[in-house]
């Protein structure tokens, strides 16, 4: 079920982030940790790969990425966010614990990612996440087709966000996507469908993970050799639909 919230507003992605959690990034940690379900699975799916080369867009306080610093010190580890104050309470937190020689941290939006220019790298990434960041861009198929642009060969994408709630009571699934709202957060059933359907692409394959009854899902896209251009193709379909709905 797909709820109808209020119109979702556009305004300048770096402004509207550093307002948002100007305040909110001193509690972020201790109160997501009760709703943001499912991001200690990715964890444990990434944690378990050999050593690489893994990247989060969105990385907020890069709370994921010092739990994978202590628990696969295997993996380089980078992190971009179009937040400026969210960066400054991860580079904060991370010198708090010595940990930031292993993890690399750049300011930029996921629909620009360039790895020379935000992470002053000149790679692609054998693992690429988003937690609880697509719900939040409107324009979720550049960023998603960024991040696709980025990926070695064999690489592995994943997703962990908010879905429908279809499987709980319609009450709920209203109020929460009401309550999100306020946060600039959306639900994308697009989305969902975009990352199902590459699933049929030869040269992709794609698993969703319902958790807590649709409350959110974990989208797991592993690609055999390069991204297929079929991928991107898609991508530029959703963000034409977008621009003209
Ligand atoms: C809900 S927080 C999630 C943080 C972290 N991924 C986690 O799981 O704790 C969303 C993060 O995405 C960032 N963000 C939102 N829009 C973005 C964009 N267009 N590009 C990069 N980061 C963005 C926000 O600044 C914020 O830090």
């Amino acid at each position: 079920m797909s709820v109808k919230t209020t119109q979702e507003p556009i305004e300048d992605p770096v402004q509207k982030m550093n307002r948002m959690y100007r305040w909110t990034r001193h509690v972020y940690d201790g109160s997501r940790r009760y709703y943001l379900l499912g991001r200690d699975r990715l964890l444990d799916a990434i944690a378990e790969r050999p050593g690489e080369h893994v990247l989060e867009i969105g990385c907020g306080t890069a709370r994921n990425l010092r739990i994978l610093g202590r628990r696969a010190p295997q993996h380089t580890l980078y992190g971009i966010d179009a937040s400026l104050s969210m960066l400054a309470t991860a580079r904060a937190k991370l010198g708090q614990r010595a940990a930031s020689d292993k993890i690399t941290l750049g300011h930029g939006l996921a629909q620009d990612f360039k790895p020379t220019a935000h992470l002053g790298v000149d790679r692609d990434f054998d693992v690429i996440f988003f937690s609880y960041v697509l719900s939040m861009i409107p324009c979720w198929p550049e960023a998603l087709e960024a991040a696709l642009a980025h990926l070695a060969p064999d690489g592995q994408l994943y997703i962990v966000d908010f879905w429908d709630q279809a499987g709980l009571p319609s009450w709920i699934a209203v109020a929460l996507q009401r309550w999100l709202a306020l946060f600039d957060v959306y639900p994308r059933p697009a989305l969902v469908d975009t990352l199902q359907r590459f699933d049929e692409i030869d040269g992709l394959s794609a698993a969703l993970m319902p958790i807590a009854h649709r409350y959110a899902y974990l989208a797991t896209i592993q690609a055999s050799g390069s991204v297929p251009a079929e991928a991107f193709e898609g991508l530029k379909g959703e963000e034409r639909r977008i621009k003209t709905v």
